[in-house]
């Protein structure tokens, strides 16, 4: 277990390159089983949760490997089409390899991935969209088996634009027999990364990004070599650390045009923000304004990712702000520890009304969640004195090397081992 020790105050100011999207390798990892021959991805962050796909490529029995940003897969030799509960619930996510294993394997017994911290997180919308493309799905003894010895393509509205579900589908649909359309799907940046990786690979998707999706199933894939976008809720956590400690920043390789909406609002409480080919700059030189209402929504609506880091530079504006949270339905568990640093936060449902205060103060918090945990870290940066954070493994899924990248740029931030 280790422990981050912030003291804070002092302007963020440097430039860091940001690290590949967490939301767009996990599934591209998953994708990278169906191909026959080698994939090898770039840009790819070292995080816990890249760390835990990698023991369920393991646990199928494919070939992988990491050489710095690049991981190598290679599924000749998969011998499993299984996930067990344990893996399952160490990392939910896991379920986006559903819809690749049967794929591949005409079966699967994956571990309900059950809730996390932030949510129920129910898996109905993939369950009955693979039910649709003639998948025999049986919840028994806390997993899901399924069989389908020939998946169809199918015509599938999405009641909500599941991320996941979207992607399960995707991951289903590109060997199926037939054509598979998705309405109502989700528009994320991240589904657009994994439709170029899979059509790299020699699928036939096209529409991915807006909320129809088409799939011509094809009868092989190939191995491919790509490149995996930014991460667009780190670099909208970099720029809210150089607003909150009244520095600036630069974020090379950041996309803009995949934050338009936090971009908007960081601009609206008071940022200078540059955009260019080769990223972000911001940078804020007086107290950050508050921003009237925030609600998440699906994108390109705000990213319900970013709610925390925002709700931490609200902390500190000279106003009151109010965030409405539509995606999850507890989000906001964070704010009782930003709380003990002085924040004044009232949380009622999916809503908080956020008083900026015109000062944090250092305090020992506990992170119980990644972007939770990553508010911490930002109210940390801009507190008068020293703060503790534990349950930085939380932290860790999502954000490589946080302290390295903050104390390059000035923050006074370091890792402790306890
Ligand atoms: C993905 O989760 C991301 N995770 C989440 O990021 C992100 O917050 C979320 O999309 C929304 O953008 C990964 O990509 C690994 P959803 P996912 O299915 O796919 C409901 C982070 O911090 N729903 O779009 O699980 C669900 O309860 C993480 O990086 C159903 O009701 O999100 C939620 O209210 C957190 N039934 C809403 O939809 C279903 O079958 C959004 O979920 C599926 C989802």
């Amino acid at each position: 277990m280790n422990k981050l020790i912030v003291d804070g105050g002092s302007p963020m100011r440097g430039e860091i390159k940001i690290q590949g999207a967490k939301n767009a390798v996990l599934p591209i990892l998953a994708a990278a089983i169906m191909g026959d021959g080698g994939c090898v991805i770039h840009n790819c962050p070292w995080l816990r949760d890249v760390e835990k796909t990698g023991v369920v490529l393991s646990q199928l029995g494919c070939e992988w490997k990491r050489d710095g940003g690049d991981i190598y897969v290679d599924a000749s030799d998969m011998n499993d089409c299984r996930i067990d509960e344990r893996l399952m619930r160490e990392m939910r996510s896991s379920i986006i390899f559903l819809g690749a294993i049967l794929s591949v394997c005409g079966k699967a017994e994956v571990g309900l991935p059950g809730g996390c911290p932030i949510g129920l997180r129910p898996i109905d919308l993939h369950i009955k969209a693979l039910r649709q493309m003639g998948v025999l799905v049986k919840e028994e003894h806390g997993y899901l088996n399924c069989e389908c010895p020939r998946i169809k393509g199918a015509d599938i509205h999405l009641d909500f634009p599941s991320v996941g579900a979207t992607e399960n589908i995707m991951l289903a649909a590109v060997k199926a027999d037939g054509r598979t359309v998705i309405t109502n799907a989700a528009r994320e940046p991240e589904i657009a990364d994994l439709s170029n990786f899979l059509n790299a690979m020699g699928a036939d998707i096209r529409g991915a990004g807006t909320s129809v999706i088409t799939i011509n199933g094809t009868d092989r894939l190939h191995g491919a070599e790509y490149t995996v976008m930014a991460d667009r809720i780190v670099a909208q956590t970099y720029l809210i650390a150089a607003m909150m400690t009244g520095g600036e920043v630069m974020l090379t390789g950041a996309e803009p045009q995949h934050m338009q909406a936090g971009l908007s609002v960081l601009a609206e409480m008071g940022g200078k923000i540059k955009k260019n080919s080769n990223g972000v700059y911001i940078k804020c030189d007086s107290r950050p304004r508050s921003v009237h209402i925030l609600r998440t929504m699906p994108y390109p609506g705000f990213a319900t990712d970013a709610q925390s880091p925002f709700v931490a530079l609200a902390a500190i504006a000279d106003g009151t702000s109010v965030f409405v949270e539509n995606i999850f339905e507890n989000r906001f568990r964070y704010a009782d520890e930003l709380a003990r640093m002085g924040a004044d936060i009232k949380v009622e449902g999916r809503s908080a009304v956020v008083r900026g205060v015109e000062r944090l103060y250092g305090a020992h918090t506990e992170a119980y969640e990644l972007r939770g945990g990553a508010a911490l870290v930002l109210a940390a940066a801009a507190a008068e004195g020293r703060s503790e954070i534990t349950g930085v493994e939380f932290i860790d899924r999502g954000y490589e090397d946080i302290e390295g990248n903050l104390s390059r740029c000035g923050i006074r931030i370091n890792r402790v081992r306890v």
